[in-house]
C-alpha cells in the first residue's frame, strides 16, 4: 500500500494500475476510520478495483463553530487500518494541495441540499461538493463508495455527478451499527461513556418511527412527536431536526408512502450526531 500527498503522485499511481487493466474504486473520508469506512473499503475490494482512500479534513465542508479543530485525526491508526483491509493507495493531501493559494471555484448543490442537515449546517454541502468533485477530478475513479448514515451526502453527490456529467458510479452502502444499534461514526470517539449511552436515544426514536409505520400510522406529526418525547426523556440532549422524507427527493413524506426515510439529528454535548433508517428497505 502506497501513502502519498499530492495530486501529481496519485495520477501516476491511478495511471499505473489503469494501465494494468484495473478499475478505480475510491472511498472519500475525513480520517478517524471506524467499520463503516472499512465496509467500504471492503465493497470496493469486493468490486475488484484499485482502492484509493483519501484521508482529509476538509476545513471547507465546517462551519465557523463546528468542530473541525477537534474532529479525529488518528492517522496512523487509519493507514494501519487501511493496509489490513487490503487498500492499495492512501492519498492524504495537505491544505495546500487541495485549496491552494489563488483557490477560488466552489461547487453549490441544489434543493437536496436544502432540509435536514443543510438547515443546521449552511454551506457544509457546498463544502462537501467541492471537496468531492476535486477529490473525483484528482483520483478519476470508475466507482466511489458513500455510508449511507449520511444519507443525504450519498443524495446530494449523485445529483451533482448527475448535474455535471461526472463519468463517476456512486455505490452507496449500509449503515454499520454497534451491537446495540448506535450507528458508526467517526464523532462517536468524542462521546464520554454517558453521553455514548444517551446518544442510543436516537436509533431508537428511529426505530419508534419504523415500527409506528409498520402498524400502518399516517400522521407524520405524530410520529415525530413520540420520537421527540423518547428523546426528551434523555437529559441535556438537543435534536436539530427529526423527520419522515421522500429518500429521493428529501422532501417532507406524505404517508402512507412506499418508502420513507426517518432521519435524524441530535447534540449530546457538543457533539453533533446523525442517524436514518429508510422504512421499506431496512425496515
Ligand atoms: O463523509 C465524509 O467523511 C466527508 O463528508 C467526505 C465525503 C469525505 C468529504 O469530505
Amino acid at each position: 500500500m502506497d501513502i502519498v500527498r499530492t495530486v501529481a503522485e496519485v495520477r501516476t499511481a491511478v495511471a499505473a494500475a489503469r494501465k494494468a487493466g484495473r478499475a478505480i474504486g475510491f472511498v472519500p473520508t475525513m480520517g478517524a476510520l471506524h467499520a463503516g469506512h472499512i465496509s467500504l473499503v471492503d465493497a470496493a475490494k469486493a468490486d475488484g478495483t484499485f482502492v484509493v482512500v483519501s484521508i482529509y479534513v476538509n476545513p471547507t465542508q465546517f462551519g465557523p463553530n463546528e468542530d473541525f479543530t477537534q474532529y479525529p485525526r488518528t492517522f496512523d491508526a487509519d493507514s494501519a487500518a487501511c493496509r489490513a483491509a487490503g487498500v492499495d493507495l492512501i492519498f492524504a493531501p495537505t491544505n495546500a494541495e487541495m485549496y491552494p493559494p489563488g483557490d477560488q471555484s466552489r461547487v453549490r448543490p441544489g434543493p437536496l441540499a436544502e432540509p435536514l442537515c443543510g438547515a443546521f449546517r449552511p454551506g457544509h454541502f457546498e463544502g462537501v461538493c467541492t471537496v468531492v468533485a476535486k477529490l473525483f477530478g484528482i483520483v478519476q475513479p470508475d466507482i466511489a463508495y458513500f455510508g449511507r448514515k449520511d444519507f443525504q451526502q450519498a443524495r446530494v453527490i449523485e445529483q451533482m455527478v448527475d448535474d455535471l456529467r461526472m463519468p463517476v458510479r456512486i455505490a452507496t452502502c449500509p449503515i454499520v451499527r454497534e451491537p446495540d444499534g448506535l450507528a458508526m461514526s467517526s464523532r462517536n470517539a468524542r462521546l464520554t461513556p454517558s453521553d455514548r449511552a444517551r446518544s442510543l436515544c436516537l436509533y431508537q426514536a428511529l426505530c419508534i418511527a419504523r415500527d409506528r409505520l409498520g402498524a400502518g400510522e399516517t400522521s407524520t406529526g405524530r410520529i415525530v412527536a413520540a420520537m421527540r418525547a423518547h428523546i426528551a426523556a434523555h437529559a441535556d440532549i438537543k435534536v436539530d431536526y427529526l423527520s419522515l422524507v421522500d429518500p429521493r427527493t428529501l422532501e417532507s413524506a406524505t404517508l402512507p408512502a412506499p418508502r420513507v426515510l426517518v432521519a435524524g439529528a441530535i447534540r449530546v454535548g457538543d457533539v453533533r450526531l446523525i442517524d436514518n433508517l429508510t422504512v421499506g428497505i431496512d425496515g
